[in-house]
């Protein structure tokens, strides 16, 4: 039976990795879906795969003028959501002593700024019921060097989405995070490191987990499915760990 159905889905970030498969997840499920970028061509291109039960809105997390100009387009086109999952997000390391105001803003700008006005302004349309996701981290509960920042910035958006939990349990809309640990998407090819780094980087990450890889978009994919759907009805305010068995003993093996 489809999990989704008659649901219609707004995802932030949802032209590429985690966001993307969610989106066929959540279009296999029955559910129409309404995906948001920043690159027109990025977002054209996975419409033609997604198919007509997606549609894409061009709309740039880190401005506040498209967010409010994207909860006006789906309420005219839409008139309300179901599900609301706040995905888009980048990821950039650097030491402290090497972070500079502009490498903070970018980052707070777009995974927690943007996601806050996100939500502010598509809060009107929440059905009663509805089910609300963040994509936060692993990162956030632990001190992996060169991530304070992206650290930080998850960190606040998990804070956010339990506060939220409260505010809008009157209304049955439940609010739930995922942390995922490593998962391969093409995030890690916009980090800028030489493909070198990037093997010997997986490579550490990967013995890290017990499970000894990294995950799939589809399979947080599944977990947002799972949290959007009735089958979490009882599920609020909290956060789901997706990390293979990172956090559970993150010595070396
Ligand atoms: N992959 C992991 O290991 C991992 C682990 C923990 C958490 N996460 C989180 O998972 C989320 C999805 O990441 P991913 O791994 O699927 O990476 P991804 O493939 O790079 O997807 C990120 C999506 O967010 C979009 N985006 C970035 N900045 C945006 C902005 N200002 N406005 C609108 N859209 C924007 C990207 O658009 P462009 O294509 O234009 O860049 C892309 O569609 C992120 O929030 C990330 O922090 C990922």
């Amino acid at each position: 039976m489809s999990k989704l159905n008659n649901k219609v889905a707004l995802i932030t970030g949802g032209n590429s990795g985690i966001g993307f498969a969610t989106a066929q997840a959540f279009i296999e499920e029955g559910a129409r879906v309404i995906i948001t970028g920043r690159n027109q061509t990025a977002l054209d291109e996975a419409i033609a795969k997604l198919g007509a039960k997606a549609v894409g809105i061009l709309a740039d997390a880190s401005n506040l003028a498209h967010s409010t100009a994207l909860a006006e387009k789906v309420k005219a086109q839409f008139g309300s959501i179901d599900v609301l999952f706040i995905n888009a997000g980048i990821a950039k390391f650097a030491p402290v002593e090497h972070s500079s105001e502009a490498f903070l803003d970018e980052m707070m700008d777009i995974n927690f700024k943007g996601a806050f006005f996100t939500v502010q302004n598509l809060l009107p349309l929440l059905n009663q019921g509805a089910s609300v996701l963040f994509n936060t981290t692993i990162s956030l509960s632990v001190g992996m060097p060169n991530s304070a920042v992206y650290a930080a910035s998850k960190a606040a958006l998990l804070s956010f989405a339990r506060v939220l939990a409260t505010e809008l349990s009157p209304k049955g809309i439940r609010v739930n995070s995922i942390s995922p640990g490593p998962i391969s998407t093409p995030i890690y090819g916009k980090l800028g490191f030489p493909q070198e780094a990037l093997d010997a980087f997986g490579k550490s990450i990967s013995s890290k987990t017990l499970l000894g890889r990294f995950g799939t978009a589809e399979e947080i994919a599944k977990t947002a499915v799972f949290l959007a759907s009735a089958d979490a009805s009882f599920i609020t305010g909290t956060e789901i760990v997706v990390d293979g068995g990172i956090l559970v003993n993150p010595t070396d093996r």
